[in-house]
């Protein structure tokens, strides 16, 4: 079925994923959602994040998408149950990588860089407790990242200054694995590679996103037989331009206000 797949995101963000699905599945038509104008969310009261996702779903869902991506960690920890309760159509989330980096960690020791708004979510904390609870996990708050890649300004000295700040206690703590638990921090990869010393690895699970949005498609029958070059069409309620920068050139970005 040609129905669109609907992304959402309190930004930009939720692009890295975009990226993802678009590779796995590059038949599926996309609407994606920057809700700019409300980001972050990562500072807000959960009965906000779940204003905000409900209205983000219903505007996707007027346009007819058959399955809504959450392309946002805080969204997802902290709105995907209502969400999944109220709107009868699949949601994928998106969630930090705490499993993976918990099994594979050889120093017992893992970083996570997020927002507030996730780590502080029973869903963060569940998951914590169930996969990382004989390691150390060193939580960190990514404050003010996301306002500064909202703006452009990704490679500003105020970016690097940030993130000097931030892996600081998680090097001391003897880190070898850093989870991105952010759909905006994707696009950090290049600064923290030269801040983190080789043994360090990166993941983020917007890979692991794109493999379930298509086993969901899979299952209930939703997939685009299409063979047809995909339709993807971006909007977002503020700054259009950093939307478009971060999809390449490739893609435009519309203004909405929503
Ligand atoms: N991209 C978002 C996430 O994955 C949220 C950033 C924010 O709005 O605070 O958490």
């Amino acid at each position: 079925m040609n129905n669109p797949i609907g992304i959402f995101d309190s930004g930009v963000g939720g692009t890295s994923i975009w990226k993802e699905i678009y590779t796995l599945l590059p038949h599926e038509n996309t609407i994606y959602l920057a809700d700019s104008k409300h980001a972050p969310y990562g500072d807000k009261p959960q009965d906000e994040i779940i204003a905000l996702s409900r209205k983000n779903t219903e505007y996707l869902l007027n346009k007819n998408c058959k399955l809504i991506v959450v392309a946002c960690n805080t969204a997802t920890t902290n709105a995907i149950k209502t969400l999944r309760e109220d709107y009868d159509v699949p949601f994928i989330g998106i969630e930090p990588a705490i499993k993976p980096a918990a099994l594979k960690t050889k120093t017992k020791a893992i970083g996570i860089l997020a927002t507030k708004g996730t780590l502080s979510s029973e869903l963060f904390h569940h998951t914590t407790n169930l996969f990382a609870n004989d390691i150390t996990v060193i939580e960190q708050v990514g404050e003010g990242i996301v306002p500064l890649i909202e703006n452009g300004q990704l490679n500003s000295l105020e970016m690097k200054s940030f993130l000097d700040v931030y892996m600081e206690p998680m090097l001391n703590a003897n880190i070898d694995y850093l989870v991105l638990g952010c759909t905006h921090y994707p696009y950090l990869i290049p600064q923290l590679l030269k801040i983190l010393p080789k043994h360090v690895k990166i993941i983020d699970s917007g890979e692991a996103v794109a493999r379930q949005t298509k086993f969901i498609l899979t299952k209930n029958g939703l997939l685009n037989s299409s063979e047809k070059e995909s339709e993807n069409v971006f909007y977002s309620n503020q700054n259009q331009e950093v939307l478009a920068n971060l999809l390449g050139g490739n893609f435009k970005a519309k203004f909405l206000d929503f």
